[in-house]
């Protein structure tokens, strides 16, 4: 019996791998390896090869007798599903179809899907709950939301159970500094802190310090790698024991502001975070975080770690890997 993870050589699929292997289950990785990374594969066999491709998946669940699939496989940028929509809906939304189409006719029917707080767009009301209207603003966020649909209706029509984890701003690294986000691969706010105080990358542009918060920049909800991974092993066990599915917020439920991410890395670090003001930017939303409070409830996950690990364990992987993965072009 074993556990199939699409893209799982990426930054949260590879952290959710090692945490299923160290648990005892068998693994099997399948990826592109347009943006996976090799080495961030420990113990389990990787597979590279396309989500669309029918004949490989079905291949792939039955000869390592796959009873359970976490889809991880996607791309991921925001900016750029703007610019090649096409790319997002034939990557995200027709290559989850295809994978759905490939697991029933194995007859694999459990799914945990990597959703994403985006599908919120702009919330009226923080912390936010899995009640609030879905209202995407990018085409990468209605991707994640029509998949979730998507889900939700092959449930309907086949028996496809599916959880659907609402990411929040994933951040960290593996404590013994393994696995880590690639940051050649990264726009996001943490890595890029990291580059600046490392001098490798220019200062951390402060996109605002004018928003109606405590210090007047943007709140989000940073969630360390590894609990995220908890969450995804959490919602596999829920499926096993036959619970119904469900889309989760995956959360800590605190904000933190931009200034608190770099005054905790001046903190932490001994070293001084290169900054400057720079103009808001366009589409940020002033402050999103979870209500994770549904997560606890079904599936007993709560994250252990805090913004201070999540800032410790990111500059351990970035001062132990200045250009990423070995195989990092
Ligand atoms: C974080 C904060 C910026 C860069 C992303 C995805 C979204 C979802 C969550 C997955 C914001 C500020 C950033 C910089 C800055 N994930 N910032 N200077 O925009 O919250 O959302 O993660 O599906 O879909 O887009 O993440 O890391 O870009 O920004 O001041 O150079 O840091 O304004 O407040 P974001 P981010």
């Amino acid at each position: 019996m074993s556990i199939l993870v699409t893209g799982g050589a990426g930054y949260i699929g590879s952290h959710t791998v090692r945490r299923l292997t160290a648990l005892g289950h068998e693994v099997v990785v399948l990826d592109s390896m347009e943006y996976g990374h090799r080495d961030a594969v420990i113990e389990a066999e990787l597979v590279e090869g396309n989500i669309a491709d029918l004949d490989l998946v079905v291949e792939l669940c039955t000869r390592r007798d796959v009873t359970q699939v976490v889809h991880f496989a996607a791309y991921k940028s925001v900016g750029e599903s703007m610019e090649q929509p096409s790319r997002y809906w034939l990557n995200n939304v027709t290559g989850t179809v295809k994978l759905v189409e490939a697991m029933l006719t194995a007859g694999v029917k459990d799914i945990v899907f990597s959703s994403s707080c985006s599908v919120y767009g702009t919330p009226a009301v923080v912390p936010v709950t899995e009640d609030a209207p879905i209202q995407p603003e990018s085409v990468y966020a209605e991707s994640k939301a029509t998949t979730e649909r998507i889900l939700h209706w092959y449930g309907v029509s086949h028996g496809l159970r599916s959880v659907s984890l609402r990411y929040f701003n994933a951040a960290g690294a593996s404590a013994d500094s393994r696995i880590g986000e690639d940051w050649a691969q990264s726009l996001n706010l943490i890595p890029l802190v990291m580059k600046a105080t490392l001098g490798k990358g220019p200062a951390v542009k402060v996109f605002g310090m004018d928003y109606s918060t405590p210090d007047g920049t943007c709140i989000r909800d940073y969630i360390h790698v590894d609990d995220l991974a908890d969450a995804h092993v959490k919602a596999l066990d829920h499926l096993g024991a036959g619970g119904s599915s469900t889309a989760l917020n995956v959360g800590t439920g605190r904000g933190s502001s931009v200034m608190e991410v770099i005054n905790a890395t001046e903190r932490l670090t001994g070293r001084s975070v290169p900054w400057q003001v720079a103009p808001r930017r366009a589409g940020d939303p002033v402050a999103v975080y979870a209500d994770p409070t549904r997560a606890r409830e079904e599936l007993g996950w709560y994250p252990e770690h805090g913004l201070d690990d999540i800032v410790a364990s990111a500059w351990q992987w970035h001062c132990t890997h200045l250009d990423g993965y070995d195989d990092s072009p």
